[in-house]
């Protein structure tokens, strides 16, 4: 709140309690002159007016609500809050902070968050024979501990964590065998992800796919984890200001006549010829996308000779890239879930992988089972090719 409207409610909320205070004493205080027969001679409608003490339990009550007030102020900041933050603690983080409405919540969440944390300890990690990750989680929460609290973590404190994210990877796999685990990442993964991925995890333009095995940043449980405790940024810049519309064209036409679309179009062979070049010289595609446009997942670029395709393979689409660029934003998760929630929904994606199919790098050796599924992806995108 601002210092005016904390002013304003404060010297509002105090005169009203002067009032009533006030009101109090006058009403104790004043003795009205009464006739012979005990009335204040007040008549309305025929109905004459006694002067009978209030009921006690009324002025006790009154009274009682008073000193609760003043109480109150002294206890939670509603005076001046901006310098008097009241005497009532609540306990975050292990630390005692002053009361405020968004300290209790997390402190509530805090408690909430202990009952999940032993629940998911002594009974889902026991049954799925990943008891060993506690002392990994318990190291993994100090460091994130002294990254909130210390004003000047160590420099590669970050790296730390990292490192210890990915010790957590043979009990994700574990866990991603063990059907209790399961069902509650795959509820975790519903109130969290569905919007972005889909209640199938099957993904939307922009979104990835997350049941295939294509992927940006790599799929092993560590990979995944540190996706999900970071969250990740895929920048692809635009090139139109550089290659000019001709160029965006031509190298368009060269990613078209590599990619599994290939087929479904007629292609421009001097375009082709062009926008090879463009790709390959240094400075370009080849710098992420590799020399073979098949992909690097340590830049998050995506294989281009596949048919599975992010924001889209049809020409139009790819054009559409690479005039304006693609900056596919992935939240991270590690604030708001925490490291125990993380790790089953880290589970569920890796289950639902297609660990079956070829990894994406070696394309030409395509197996028929990841053949069908591919299949129903060029489907799509010839379907919106031709409407
Ligand atoms: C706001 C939308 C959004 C939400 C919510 C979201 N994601 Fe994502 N996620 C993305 C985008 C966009 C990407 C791709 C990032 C890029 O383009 O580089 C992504 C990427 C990923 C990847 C990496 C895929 C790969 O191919 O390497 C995984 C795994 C993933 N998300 C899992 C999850 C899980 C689990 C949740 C729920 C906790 C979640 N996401 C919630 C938007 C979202
Ligand atoms: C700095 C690294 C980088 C460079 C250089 C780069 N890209 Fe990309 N490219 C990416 C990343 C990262 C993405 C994914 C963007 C996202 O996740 O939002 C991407 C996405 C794409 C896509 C979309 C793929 C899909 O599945 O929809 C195409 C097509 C593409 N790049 C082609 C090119 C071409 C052609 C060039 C050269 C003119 C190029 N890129 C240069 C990093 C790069």
């Amino acid at each position: 709140m601002t210092f005016f409207w904390s002013s304003w409610v404060t010297l509002f909320s105090f005169a009203c309690w002067l009032f009533i205070v006030g009101v109090l004493f006058f009403v104790l205080k004043y003795k009205p002159t009464l006739k012979d027969d005990g009335t204040t001679g007040h008549t309305y409608d025929g109905i004459q007016e006694y002067d009978k003490p209030l009921p006690k339990w009324w002025v006790v009550i009154f009274i009682g609500s008073i000193i609760w007030g003043a109480v109150y102020w002294v206890f939670f900041p509603a005076m001046f809050p901006a310098s008097w933050g009241g005497a009532a603690t609540v306990t975050v983080d292990g630390e005692e902070v002053p009361w405020t409405s968004k300290n209790e919540l997390y402190s509530d969440l805090e408690k909430n968050n202990e009952v999940f944390t032993k629940s998911f300890e002594n009974g889902i990690l026991v049954k799925a024979d990943a008891a060993g990750a506690v002392g990994t989680l318990n190291e993994l929460d100090k460091l994130q501990t002294t990254l909130r609290r210390d004003d000047n973590p160590p420099a590669n404190l970050q790296d730390q964590i990292n490192a210890k994210v990915a010790e957590l990877d043979p009990y994700v796999a574990k866990l991603s065998q063990n059907q209790e685990a399961l069902k509650v990442g795959s509820r975790l993964f519903l109130q969290n992800c569905a919007v972005c991925h889909g209640s199938n995890a099957k993904g939307a333009p922009g979104y990835p796919n997350l049941t295939d095995n294509d992927w940006l940043y790599g799929g092993e449980p560590k990979n995944i984890l540190t996706t999900l405790h970071n969250g990740r940024v895929g920048g692809m810049a635009a090139w139109r200001d550089q290659l000019g519309e001709d160029g965006v064209r031509a190298v368009a036409e060269y990613v078209l006549s590599m990619s599994g679309n290939q087929n479904n179009y007629q292609l421009d062979q001097t375009k082709v010829a062009q926008g090879e070049r463009i790709f390959h010289e240094p400075t370009n595609c080849v710098l992420c996308h590799g020399p073979e446009g098949k992909g690097m997942i340590s830049a998050g670029a995506p294989n281009l000779t596949d048919k599975i395709w992010l924001y889209g393979g049809d020409r139009e689409t790819i054009r559409e890239t690479l005039r304006y660029g693609r900056a596919g934003v992935m939240p991270e998760w590690q604030t708001k879930l925490g490291n125990e929630r993380i790790m089953l929904l880290a589970a569920y994606v890796y289950s639902l992988s297609d660990k079956k199919a070829v990894p994406a790098a070696p394309v030409a050796t395509t197996q028929p089972a990841n053949d069908a599924e591919a299949q129903t992806d060029t489907a799509a995108t010839t379907e919106t090719v031709t409407s």
